[in-house]
């Protein structure tokens, strides 16, 4: 027992020392007609609940102190067996509760699974430890921050390409496994603007508690400049000596697995797409904020900072190269958009 509790809190404050994201996440925020309709059967359950242990309790107080032994009682008491009409009012009590949240369940999962009509469609992807997400309606990629707009309904089809993730970003919506092979749907409509935290919820491998993401909700306007700055995004040219050197650098370590759109040699896609990778806040699937004290270490040795990260160390590059391929990721960059300082939830 002593040994269970010293366990339990060494965890909770390993827990403390390692979060990096101290954000709380709330299943129960109310943002969106999903979440509404979970908290709304949350409730409808706790107060069933409630009811159950008052009744309960209530009785079992009220037996051991009508029914107590009070000293001058002589052998044992009155005995007796059975009495229907308890027996069919506890039988009656529970059915007729347990058909109330059968019903208010079936009611709320009925509204979650009516699909939006004319809803954008995004494919979501998971790989070991990253998702990639393809705007299929708009011709767009992008990966771990999902860019969205705010007030329209979104229809999430999710997939693998190696082994079960599951996609969940709490405050928008219910978890959805991603699963290779499989192609699983969810829906739903951001309602507020800001940065929604997200976390792969299906145990993944060594990097699975790492595999985070983020769901930027946007104005339409400002959805409709990333789309136009995405769909014509050339990389721009290298105006100076260190991003000239970062580009070759890139070209020649990072172009034979990553995407660069409208460049001729980094177009490949099984590692995350970098088009936009200057309008990410965060980077490593979310896990840190993109400034050149965390992109460096990644750059030099991904595996080293996320155990089990495909991404292999390149001890070859000097911390002058590695400052050289960040200044140049960075600035591939829509301009004119920026992500940072959205309200976090
Ligand atoms: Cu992917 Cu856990």
């Amino acid at each position: 027992m002593l040994r269970g509790s010293i366990v339990v809190w060494v965890f909770l404050l390993l827990g403390l020392a390692l979060g990096q994201d101290t954000r709380v996440v709330n299943i129960l925020d109310p943002s969106t007609a999903n979440n509404r309709e979970v908290t709304r059967l949350l409730i409808w359950v706790s107060v069933f609940a409630a009811l159950i242990f008052i009744v309960v309790t209530g009785a079992l107080t009220y037996t051991v102190i009508k029914f107590r032994r009070r000293g001058n009682e002589q052998g044992e008491p009155p005995q007796f067996h059975g009495n229907d009409r308890l027996e069919i009012i506890w039988t009656v009590i529970p059915t007729v509760i347990i058909v109330i949240i059968f019903g208010l369940t079936a009611q709320s999962m009925i509204a979650n699974s009516r699909f939006p009509a004319g809803a954008m469609t995004v494919k979501v992807t998971g790989y070991q430890f990253w998702w990639d997400y393809e705007y299929q309606d708009l011709g767009i990629r992008t990966s771990n921050e999902l860019i969205l707009p705010v007030n329209k309904p979104v229809i999430v089809e999710m997939t693998s390409k190696d082994v079960i993730h599951s996609w969940w970003p709490a405050s928008l919506v219910g978890k959805q496994d991603a699963i290779p092979g499989i192609t699983n749907r969810l829906h739903f409509t951001p309602e507020k603007e800001g940065t929604y935290y997200g976390q792969c919820a299906e145990l993944c491998g060594a990097s699975h508690s790492r595999m985070r993401f983020r769901v930027i909700v946007v104005s339409q306007e400002q959805f409709d400049r990333f789309v136009e700055g995405a769909k014509g995004f050339q990389a721009p040219a290298a105006t100076d000596p260190t991003l000239a050197k970062g580009q070759q650098l890139f070209n020649q370590q990072c172009a034979a697995c990553h995407a660069v759109q409208g460049t001729a040699s980094a177009n490949n896609r099984i590692a995350p797409d970098l088009s936009y990778f200057g309008n990410r806040t965060t980077v490593g699937a979310g896990l840190w904020e993109n400034t050149d004290t965390y992109l460096i270490p990644w750059i030099k040795n991904s595996p080293g900072v996320k155990p089990g990260s495909k991404m292999p160390a390149f001890p070859q590059l000097s911390d002058e190269d590695a400052r050289a391929i960040a200044a140049y990721v960075k600035s591939l960059k829509i301009e004119g958009l920026d992500f940072e300082g959205l309200p976090q939830f």
